[in-house]
């Protein structure tokens, strides 16, 4: 079963960083496109200095101020904007090329709040041919933005319809813009790139991030910086944001991705155009698609909740009848903590091991591994649960993960104790775990994360009694649903609505190195 594998090591975050030296670290439209700035636009005087004729590998053009470095702007205490928790997750320094995250410094970009992606992928081709559309709102006055990209070839990209100059630095899309965007307001940025995505190899993992290619198609697996492997994203749980994703697939694949299916149209050369879109705010981590044959299945409950599941032809057989719990399992989780929070939900399976499955929004990843075992319907309770607790209330920084996998674990035991699959929460009480503090990249999905954090709730039940314990978790969603949140928040809420002391027994579960001991139940 997954959780008795050790998954270690999401390390190395900056090995996995591809570095781009040449032209490609100077600023740059692409190879033979006119730039032209705002303010030159505005008084219809060209500017022949910044007209780059040369190919990128050649002289490179002249910035806009001639320095490649990132302006200096102040950007400490700047809230992303996004509803939802405290930032005293994010220590680190905030710069134009990272959000402050303290588990991964360099990810996710601050200045700016994305609004939505607009995504088209075709996948027709040798290699992806792609283009975004951000709509991004900025925070201060921005001089230039970042966005994260790993790997792929950047041919263009605009602001409001115009090219800007571009470099990339590693991981990082630089934009410089020619006159600076001021606070409040909203750009238009599109990207045009191409390439075969590469997930980002982490040793000792038995997994990769991001876009994945295999024979039989293609999936997407982030968590948790994996995102940027296809498209360019401010790649971090904080600025979640709208998505419609745009997929054109060989005759005979379907593309699947978030939301829901809007259009699927037959092109004249035979190749299918899908477009999914997602109508609630989503961390980027948990954006995905799948191509492939795929077989789509969707009903619509009598309370207007889409399910749709996408099962690959070759995992019809295997899969069986192990989803149709999934409606039973949504009404015992609404019951417990409040509706669920997003316009559909379905599992799509992969005709592969995976070792893992992934909470991707609206869409849980499965391989035919966990499907085929007897682990299927606790860990797809847990995936579901993650729904809740993960996606519509995500994670203010990384090392508040145990926020995502505790709680997803708790329900992952209630439903198996429900189920009559045996009580796993002595088993695991009796298991001395490190504390929830001071995750770092390699321990994210370490044991304790899932184990400890799962007591850690169960605690927290046993001392308050069922109906605090889900005023809590009701209010936990009220308050942060659709954004991010804390550790700190959770231990606050709990103080405000249950006392000091039960938010003792919750902060000595997360920080303090000692197990404590699991209260009975009563
Ligand atoms: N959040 C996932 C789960 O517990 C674990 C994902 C690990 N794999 C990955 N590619 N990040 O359900
Ligand atoms: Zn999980």
């Amino acid at each position: 079963m997954r959780r008795l594998i050790p998954l270690l090591i999401l390390a190395l975050f900056g090995a996995a960083c591809t570095s781009t030296g040449g032209a490609d670290s100077e600023f740059t439209t692409e190879e033979t496109t006119t730039t032209t700035s705002r303010a030159q636009r505005t008084t219809g005087t060209r500017a022949p200095e910044t007209t780059t004729t040369a190919p990128a590998t050649e002289t490179p053009p002249e910035t806009v101020d001639g320095n490649d470095e990132d302006p200096p702007v102040d950007l400490s205490g700047l809230d992303v904007g996004d509803p939802g928790g405290d930032m005293s997750g994010l220590t680190a320094e905030r710069a134009l090329n990272s959000i402050g995250d303290p588990t991964f410094p360099g990810i996710g970009n601050a200045g700016y709040d994305v609004q939505s992606y607009d995504i088209t992928l075709d996948l027709t081709g040798e290699e992806l041919v792609a283009e975004a559309v951000i709509e991004l709102v900025a925070q201060v006055d921005l001089p230039g933005f970042n966005l994260d990209l790993e790997g792929m070839n950047v041919d263009e990209v605009r602001v409001d319809d115009e090219p800007v100059l571009f470099r990339r630095d590693g991981r990082e899309l630089i934009v410089r813009l020619a006159d600076p965007l001021p606070t409040g307001a909203s750009a238009s940025v599109f990207v045009a790139y191409n390439g075969t995505p590469q997930p980002i190899v982490a040793n000792d993992l038995p997994f990769n991030l991001g876009f994945q290619t295999r024979s039989w198609g293609t999936f997407v697996a982030s968590e948790p910086i994996g995102a940027a492997t296809w498209f360019p994203a401010n790649d971090h749980p904080q600025d979640k944001a709208l998505f419609t994703i745009t997929m054109t697939v060989p005759s005979g694949e379907t593309g699947v991705g978030p939301g829901q299916l809007i259009e699927s149209t037959t092109n004249a050369d035979g190749s299918e155009t899908f477009v999914w879109r997602a109508r609630e705010p989503m961390s980027t981590y948990l954006a995905s698609v799948a191509t492939g044959d795929f077989e789509v299945s969707t009903e619509t409950l009598d309370n207007g909740l889409v399910i749709r599941h996408a099962v690959h032809a070759s995992s019809v057989g295997i899969t069986g009848t192990t989803l149709d719990s999934t409606v039973e399992m949504i009404a015992e989780f609404e019951a417990q903590f409040g509706p669920y929070p997003f316009e559909s939900y379905g599992v799509l399976v992969v005709p592969e091991s995976l070792g893992f499955a992934l909470e991707n929004q609206t869409l849980s990843l499965f391989g035919e591994d966990i499907i085929a075992s007897s682990a299927a319907q606790p860990i797809l309770a847990h995936e579901l649960a993650h729904h809740w607790f993960g996606d519509n209330i995500s994670p203010a920084a990384w090392d508040d993960i145990w926020l995502n996998e505790g709680f997803a674990t708790w329900a992952e035991w209630w439903w198996t104790e429900r189920i009559g699959g045996g009580d796993r929460v002595d088993q695991a009480a009796t298991i001395p775990m490190a504390p929830l503090s001071g995750i770092d990249a390699s321990s994210l999905f370490d044991l304790n994360v899932y184990w400890r954090g799962g007591l850690t709730v169960e605690a927290l039940r046993r001392e308050v009694g069922d109906e605090m314990f889900g005023t809590i978790l009701r209010e936990w969603t009220d308050r942060y649903g659709g954004g991010v949140a804390s550790t700190e928040n959770f231990i606050d809420l709990v103080t405000e609505l249950a006392g000091p002391a039960p938010a003792d027994t919750v902060s000595q579960w997360v920080f303090s190195p000692a197990m404590p001991q699991l209260p009975p139940d009563r």
